[in-house]
């Protein structure tokens, strides 16, 4: 199926046979380009960017390259191919077939996963609109403004399925979409990590790594509910989502060739070497990635939820890749789990699994991030240095669950608050490491050209050449 680009919004939901939906779209529409205008990337509205559209949603090739103004970008809604007959994968209904309505007792429930994962969409959007200033290259700015379109289309996703399914709610939903802005003191986003500023690109970096990560997780087991449309939603997102976390996992591993660069051109692994060369030292990433992995695990939620066991039970909303387990049902399982005692200790005791899926989300999570550090392991081994980069304790520094608030290491140790108070400073940037990391930031607009503190990208994108001019400033 194509997507019908002579239609105002492009579709491949046959808009045009239901004239009520689309008025009701056509209607959101300027109030979403309206935000767009004002919260989306700053100062960069006649710049011509090398963007990619989706315009099928065919697997051989599901998008077209080309140059475009921003606030002229297709923003689109396209559904994943129906599986013919597709049955419920998991749950107490498992078996029966899908729905492609909303089933009544599970409406509201439905409505808040979808308004959930819809305003993490442009909230990123908000959180990166000042970074296109600081830009290290071309190539990155036009990843950067990738990402924004993009996740601008996920929102536009989620807005359909409101319009579509939930009425009038629906459509209250999708307006306040676009009242809640990223770290607003009156209507901030709804989740966290979605109010925390990206004031730099190593955190970009860190965020399309770790935070875009968690939408894939997010996004793959709202692709397994029995709830059709929202699962060929998601799927169709999960295309786009990959080069988000393309760009957060070379993005780092291009710091780290830069800083092994520096360290064996100075013949020193001392940090306040290698900053004062401009670049990032290694312990420095590391803070970075405790920050915003740490941040990122709270997402998933707490590790028992009586939630997370009705939308698993109810077929709302199942684990990733449901098909990688035997059980799909969960009734008598237990997951075996850690928990503070409340006196200082630890103590194991098992947990009903479908209470525990948040945790089993959150380790195969874990797992999933693990890749990238082994491939810039594997380069610091490779350049003969003994630092080692690590993913931080899930139970360190978090905000929600069994471990909130509770003094852990990194290394996942329950320690006295004093001692965690004054160590905090090593495990996360300081004002300090924050300020050297935002005086690296020069923007760097000519093709080819990179900053300092980060090494060229192997390829260009779409096969082009690195030096292509990805952005022509106006
Ligand atoms: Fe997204
Ligand atoms: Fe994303």
């Amino acid at each position: 199926m194509t997507i019908n680009y002579s239609e105002k919004i492009p579709n491949n939901v046959n808009l045009a046979n239901d004239r009520t939906l689309q008025r009701a779209l056509e209607h959101w529409q300027p109030h979403f380009l309206q935000w767009w205008h004002e919260m989306g990337p700053t100062d960069f509205e006649k710049a011509e960017v090398y963007l990619r559209t989706a315009t099928s949603v065919d697997a051989k090739g599901w998008a077209t390259y080309g140059a475009v103004h921003m606030p002229e970008y297709r923003w689109g809604i396209f559904l994943a191919d129906a599986v013919p007959e597709r049955k419920i994968g998991f749950g107490d209904a498992m078996g029966q077939s899908v729905w492609q309505q909303v089933p009544g007792e599970y409406r509201s429930t439905l409505r808040r996963l979808i308004v959930t994962q819809g305003d993490t969409e442009p909230a990123s959007v908000e959180q990166q609109r000042l970074l296109g200033h600081t830009c290290p290259s071309l190539y990155d700015l036009r990843n950067l403004f990738q990402v924004n379109v993009e996740e601008g289309r996920h929102l536009w996703a989620m807005v359909y399925l409101l319009h579509a399914y939930f009425g009038r709610d629906g459509r209250e939903e999708a307006e306040e979409l676009l009242a809640r802005h990223s770290g607003d003191s009156d209507k901030p986003r709804i989740l966290i990590t979605f109010n925390e500023p990206i004031s730099d690109w190593l955190s970009f970096y860190c965020f399309t790594y770790f935070t875009d990560r968690d939408g894939k997780y997010q996004l793959k087991s709202l692709a397994e509910s029995s709830f059709d449309p929202l699962s060929r939603s998601c799927r169709f997102m999960l295309t786009e989502e990959a080069h988000h976390m393309f760009v957060g996992e070379t993005g780092i591993g291009r710091v780290v060739k830069r800083t092994l660069e520096v360290m064996k051109e100075l013949g020193t692994d001392d940090p306040a070497r290698i900053r004062a060369h401009g670049a990032v030292d290694l312990p420095l990433l590391q803070k970075y990635l405790n920050f915003w992995c740490s941040s990122s695990v709270d997402l998933f939620g707490s590790e028992i939820s009586s939630n997370s066991a009705a939308n698993f039970a109810n077929g709302l909303k199942g684990r990733p890749d449901e098909e990688q387990y035997e059980d799909h049902v969960l009734r008598g399982a237990t997951l075996r789990m850690e928990s503070p005692d409340g006196k200082g200790g630890i103590r194991t005791e098992d947990v009903p699994m479908l209470n525990a899926l948040n945790e089993v989300m959150r380790e195969s999570y874990l797992k999933d991030c693990e890749i990238g550090l082994k491939r810039w392991n594997r380069a610091i081994e490779r350049a003969g240095q003994g630092f080692r980069l690590t993913l931080p304790s899930p139970h360190f520094r978090r905000s929600i669950g069994a471990w909130a608030g509770l003094p852990v290491t990194p290394q996942g140790k329950l320690i006295s608050r004093a001692e965690y108070d004054k160590r905090l400073p090593d495990w996360v940037p300081s004002e300090s490491d924050r300020a050297f990391v935002r005086s690296l930031m020069q923007k760097v607009a000519e093709p080819g050209k990179m900053a300092a503190w980060v090494a060229p990208p192997e390829r260009g994108i779409n096969n082009l050449p690195v030096d292509y001019e990805y952005v022509h400033l106006a």
